[in-house]
């Protein structure tokens, strides 16, 4: 439990207050690159902040201020450049700085320049990074970009799915803390689903996924590492010698979450939008099997989960849809007042404590953990990956045909299919 107070402190994500200042010292996937595909612009709501996403001409990428600083238009709207993005009602022309370098009527009739001199917008640095567009909002020098392993990870295929859920990124993050959970929402839960739905307990989702198996948990353990916190699990019927144990799960502080084995890994971003809002950001990596090839993709597929079905249903049958409906009904932010913590949520506790003294940290001008600025310490960021374990298989067995036309038509539907099986449980 947390005080009224202690729950603002770690949720609260504008800039200047506290847990908003720990999280401007990390870069987040604010878009998949495939998005500025179809247009050049995209709104981005960020910590907090409205801001424009915008690919120009050239290929360059700016996160700039949502507005025009001469009246306000919208720069959602605005041109692509050679370089940098021209608003659509006067025409001044920004660069990714967020500065203003062309003013056409007043350079035309005040030519000495010095008007736009004064004139700025927020602008944000932005990379690509294993298909994602990856921003920092705080303080420079802006660290490294972590290239954690499965982003880039060669010879592999990758599909993203991102979700907009409206809730506290906390409580979606707290969620990779709570192995338990996975027993109840989405192997007891999930089967009650299926059966209303179906008549049997066993069927597939909508999208062809199998059923978890009912599991019982018999312990969790948690071990701080110099990334996060390993999260561990011993089912009934396994030991302390299982890869769920002696391997485990690693939370990547402070919003990631990595799970996986060393042929296919999902990791998981929760970016806070604003206090009440979550861009989650879902990126599976499949490496090809050993002595094939992946095929090449120009740019990994990306889809936007919906969270209702056509009659306007909540979607309930999907693993991940379970997760994002059981955050979403926890509250705009959970009442961390009235919560009652058992022996399941140790975990919670932990990374909460993490999650403070990392914030006490930036308080006192400190840096946080995973912030990095040695380039030959990232330049692939390896994590403990489990064995391939699940099914008959002990290598993932797919055709690269198959996945190269998954791929290539963005077809996830039929990624996920293939790969459900194998990817089960999720977390
Ligand atoms: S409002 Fe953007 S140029 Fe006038
Ligand atoms: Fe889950």
């Amino acid at each position: 439990m947390l005080s009224k107070q202690e729950n603002e402190r770690l949720t609260q994500v504008g800039a200047g207050t506290p847990a908003g200042e720990l999280m401007r010292r990390y870069w987040h996937p604010v878009a998949a690159t495939g998005e500025l595909d179809a247009r050049s612009t995209k709104e981005v709501r960020i910590l907090g902040e409205d801001l424009v996403l915008y690919r120009d001409l050239s290929g360059g990428y700016g996160l700039i201020g949502a507005r025009c600083a001469h009246r306000g238009t919208s720069l959602a709207q605005g041109v692509p450049q050679e370089q940098g993005l021209r608003c659509m009602y006067h025409g001044w022309k920004y660069n990714a700085f967020g500065a203003c370098t062309e003013q056409p009527f007043e350079d035309t009739v005040r030519p000495d320049g010095r008007f736009k001199e004064h004139t700025k917008i927020a602008g944000y640095p932005v990379q690509e990074l294993g298909g994602l567009l990856w921003s920092y909002l705080g303080p420079e020098p802006a660290p490294l970009l972590p290239r954690w392993g499965p982003l880039v990870w060669e010879n592999c295929v990758r599909d993203i799915a991102i979700a907009e859920l409206p809730c506290s990124w906390l409580q979606c993050q707290e969620n990779s803390l709570d192995p338990v959970h996975v027993e109840w929402l989405h192997t007891y839960f999930g089967r009650w689903v299926q059966e209303r739905r179906t008549g049997n307990p066993d069927a597939g989702s909508s999208i062809g996924a199998q059923r978890m198996r009912p599991m019982r948990h018999l312990k969790i353990g948690f071990d701080a590492f110099e990334h996060g916190i390993i999260k561990r699990r011993v089912l009934e019927g396994f030991s302390e010698e299982d890869e769920d144990w002696a391997v485990g799960h690693p939370m990547l502080f402070p919003n990631t979450l990595l799970v996986g084995n060393e042929m296919q890994a999902t990791m998981q971003w929760r970016v806070p939008i604003d206090d009440t809002h979550t861009y989650h950001v879902s990126l599976y990596t499949f490496r090809a099997a050993p002595g094939s090839e992946a095929p090449i993709q120009p740019r990994p597929p990306y889809r936007y989960v919906p969270l209702f079905n056509e009659a306007g249903e909540r979607i309930i049958d999907l693993t991940f849809n379970q997760d994002y409906l059981a955050w979403i009904s926890q509250g705009e932010v959970a009442n961390r007042e009235a919560e009652r913590l058992g022996e399941s949520d140790i975990g919670i506790i932990q990374f909460r404590k993490m999650l403070k003294q990392q914030i006490d940290l930036v308080q006192d001008g400190g840096e946080p953990m995973n912030v990095f600025r040695e380039p030959e310490a990232n330049r692939c960021i390896e994590l403990p990956l489990e064995r391939v374990k699940f099914g008959d298989r002990t290598y993932l067995e797919y055709s690269p045909a198959e996945a190269g036309h998954s791929s290539a038509i963005g077809d996830i539907n039929r990624v996920l299919a293939t790969w459900a099986p194998i990817r089960e449980p999720a977390h």
